[in-house]
């Protein structure tokens, strides 16, 4: 039902109100109203707050405002807001109204996908006012929103005593344990959203190459894909993702009676979060790989003008299938491209903790890498059976230096090499690109490497640009160089 008026006839009071009544917003006021709460909600167009009253005001309490000095009248204190507007220049015109209206100990929350520099920059002008700020990751897509999200929110440890029960509340659980957590201050929650996004185009990137393999190598149709797909989904690879491919899949496009994915345009987009994460490891100086090809493999399959210049570009001597395949049967290449997906994958996430990792200890947040992967267990698009592994790795050690040490994904990543080789040669051999699963077992077999080539690029920077280097045999850190051009002899920089 609809308050307008509390008992003693002054304004109701909502204990958190919703502005930007899009999908999104309007799905977590709906979550928010059905658990109990009563939720103020403001749209800038007053028609979209007509519309969620019209068709949902009878699923809990809402408090609808035409006005922000209404919206933020009809809040208990402290007042706690969340915008759910676009990212960018939208945001700030709101926060600053709200900020405006609000009173010192207030509360306003982002649940946008905002770049976590811009969260850095309004927490810090929010606190000048006495207000908190908090930018809150929300993933899990629109029925997420509704039905239950995996919530990753910033900001002071303060703002998370009044806003974690309510928040918690509307999230998804598994095993009775929220998919909502404080990720650290400030930026860190929507760094770490940002970095799921990162993890999760790697995984979709992942997916897509299992899928063309078995289309190219195997001659497989849409729909005998989407069956393999529904089988991995019942093993270590159940996850969202891997779920809803099948879906996707299975669809028939009504109008050609063809498989739908075989109508669709083959340009991916992006909204820039993947992009955002990438640039974030480049500063951080962390070798997202698997990521950034999935980042640039999206960019390469938009680039429509270049690629209708270069489609019919020589593949070299190709063998046949047959003949890469060199004998194995079909259900083997499938099992091989299984094990390729879950390496490749668990690389994916090992590089993303790596990111999270890093940025903690860059901005001083004090981010746990289990919180993520008890609250990414439910969700979120990325959610996935092996979360619980990685929750269970950073458990039991949590300064683990890199998700492979784990005992359980050591012996995985380990067992799945043999299928992940072949699966990458057969790849090559054919002429079939697969960018993520060829740089994520270069990055493994780098980070395996006893050594590596880059003694060679340190002796080059030496010679053309005297930019030192060290000795095996050295203490760490001292410095070398070699005179080239005056005799070649060796001194310490
Ligand atoms: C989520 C999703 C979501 C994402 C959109 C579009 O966690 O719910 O990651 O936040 O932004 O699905 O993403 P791209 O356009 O970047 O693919």
């Amino acid at each position: 039902m609809t308050s307008t008026a509390a008992n003693d006839g002054s304004r109701a009071q909502a204990q958190i109100g919703v502005t930007g009544l899009a999908v999104m917003g309007s799905n977590l006021a709906r979550n928010l109203a059905r658990h109990g709460h009563t939720v103020a909600v403001h749209n800038r167009s007053k028609a979209k707050t007509d519309v969620l009253i019209a068709d949902h005001g009878s699923e809990g309490n809402f408090i609808p405002s035409e006005s922000i000095a209404d919206f933020v009248a009809s809040l208990e204190l402290p007042r706690r807001v969340l915008i759910m507007v676009k990212a960018g220049d939208p945001t700030d015109a709101v926060i600053n109204e709200l900020a405006d209206a609000m009173e010192p100990g207030d509360i306003i929350i982002d649940g946008g996908n905002a770049r976590f520099t811009d969260t850095i920059r309004r927490e810090a002008a929010m606190r000048e006012r006495g207000l908190h700020f908090v930018g809150a990751g929300v993933s899990g897509g629109e029925v997420g929103a509704l039905e239950g999200p995996s919530i990753m929110p910033g900001g002071s440890v303060e703002s998370y005593k009044s806003l974690g029960p309510l928040l918690e509340s509307i999230s998804a659980h598994v095993d009775g344990i929220p998919c909502c957590a404080h990720i650290g201050t400030d930026g860190s929650g929507h760094f770490v959203k940002m970095v799921h996004n990162g993890i999760e185009y790697s995984d979709m990137q992942l997916i897509g190459e299992a899928y063309d393999l078995m289309r190219r190598v195997l001659g497989y149709s849409a729909a005998e894909i989407a069956a393999v797909f529904r089988e991995w989904n019942a093993g270590e690879l159940e996850s969202y993702l891997v779920e809803i491919t099948a879906e996707v899949l299975d669809k028939i496009d009504p109008q050609t009676g063809k498989a739908l994915v075989d109508v669709i345009v083959d340009a991916a987009e992006q909204k820039g979060t993947g992009r955002w994460t990438v640039q974030s490891a480049l500063d951080l100086g962390v070798p997202v790989t698997g990521i950034a090809e999935a980042v640039f493999a999206r960019a390469l399959s938009g680039s429509r003008a270049q690629r209708a210049a270069t489609r019919g570009l020589t593949g070299g001597d190709l063998p046949s299938a047959d003949e890469a395949l060199a004998g194995r049967d079909a259900d083997a290449f499938v099992e091989d491209i299984r094990l390729a997906l879950f390496g490749s994958k668990v690389i994916a996430y090992a590089q993303g903790f790596d990111q999270i990792t890093a940025g903690s200890v860059e901005h001083n947040w004090g981010v746990k890498p289990v919180d993520l992967a008890t609250i990414w267990r439910g969700g979120c698009i990325i959610r996935a059976r092996f979360l619980n592994r990685i929750r269970d790795a950073y458990t039991e050690n949590p300064e683990l230096l890199s998700l492979i040490l784990d005992p359980y994904f050591r012996d995985a990543v380990g067992g799945a090499l043999g299928s992940w080789r072949r699966v990458v040669t057969t790849a090559v051999t054919l002429g079939i690109p697969t960018p993520g699963f060829s740089s994520s077992l270069a990055y493994y077999d780098g980070l395996r490497a006893d050594r590596l080539p880059a003694a060679l690029t340190q002796g080059q920077r030496d010679y053309f640009g005297a930019h030192t280097y060290e000795r095996i045999d050295a203490p760490v850190g001292k410095k070398f160089h070699i005179l080239w051009s005056e005799g070649g002899a060796e001194v310490e920089a």
